[in-house]
C-alpha cells in the first residue's frame, strides 16, 4: 500500500466532491444538508488557494482517499494567526491512517505559514475525529450545545485547539 499526500489541484475536485457528498448525506460530521457541487468546489478550491491557504489530498495506492485542509478561523484581522481546518477520508478507506496523515500534513504547513493557533470545531458525538485530534495534541476549549440541527436531532459543537508555536 503506497501512501502520499500532495496538494490538490483541480482534477481532484470530482473525488473531493464525492467524498464530501457522502459525509454531508451520511453523517453529522459536516452540518450542510444538501449536496455541494463541483463549481461549489472548485471556487472553494480557488479562494483557499488564492488566500495561502492549502487544499491538501491523501492518496492511496493512486487513488484519492480523503481531502484536508484550513482557512480563517473568522473573517477579522485579529484573527490572522488562527486558522480553522477540516479533513474527510472515503468511508471504505476509514481506519487505515488516511486522516492522521492528513492532519500531520496540515500542521506542518500551518506551521510554515507561520500560524499561531489552529482549531477543530467537532459534532460532540464524533469519536474518530476527537481521538484523532486528541493524538496530535489538541485541548478541548469548550463546547456549544444545540447549536446545529440534522437529521431530526440537536447537535452539540466541541471546539479543540492546538498551539503551534510559543
Ligand atoms: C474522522 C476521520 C477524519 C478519521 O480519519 P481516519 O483515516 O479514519 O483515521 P486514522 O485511521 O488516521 O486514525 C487516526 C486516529 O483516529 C482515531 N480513530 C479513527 N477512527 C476511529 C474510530 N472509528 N473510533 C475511534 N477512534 C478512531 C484513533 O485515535 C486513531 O488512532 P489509532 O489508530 O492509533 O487508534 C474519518 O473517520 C472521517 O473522514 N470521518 C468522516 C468525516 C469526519 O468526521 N471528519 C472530521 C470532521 S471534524
Amino acid at each position: 500500500m503506497t501512501h502520499a499526500v500532495r496538494a490538490a489541484t483541480d482534477a481532484d475536485l470530482p473525488a473531493i466532491l464525492a467524498i464530501l457528498n457522502e459525509a454531508i448525506l451520511n453523517t453529522t460530521a459536516v452540518w450542510s444538508l444538501t449536496p455541494a457541487t463541483l463549481e461549489q468546489r472548485r471556487a472553494w478550491m480557488a479562494e483557499r488557494k488564492a488566500k495561502g491557504m492549502p487544499v491538501l489530498v491523501s492518496e492511496l495506492d493512486g487513488a484519492v482517499a480523503g481531502f484536508a485542509s484550513y482557512g480563517e478561523f473568522r473573517p477579522w484581522e485579529g484573527y490572522k494567526h488562527t486558522v480553522e481546518h477540516s479533513i474527510y477520508v472515503d468511508a471504505s478507506v476509514r481506519g487505515k491512517g488516511v486522516g492522521r496523515a492528513l492532519l500531520a500534513a496540515l500542521l506542518d504547513d500551518a506551521m510554515r505559514n507561520g500560524k499561531h493557533m489552529m482549531v477543530a470545531g467537532i459534532e460532540a458525538e464524533n469519536t474518530a475525529s476527537i481521538r484523532l485530534h486528541a493524538g496530535f495534541g489538541f485541548v478541548e476549549a469548550g463546547c456549544l450545545r444545540q447549536v446545529g440541527r440534522k437529521f431530526d436531532r440537536w447537535l452539540d459543537l466541541l471546539f479543540l485547539q492546538k498551539q503551534l508555536a510559543a
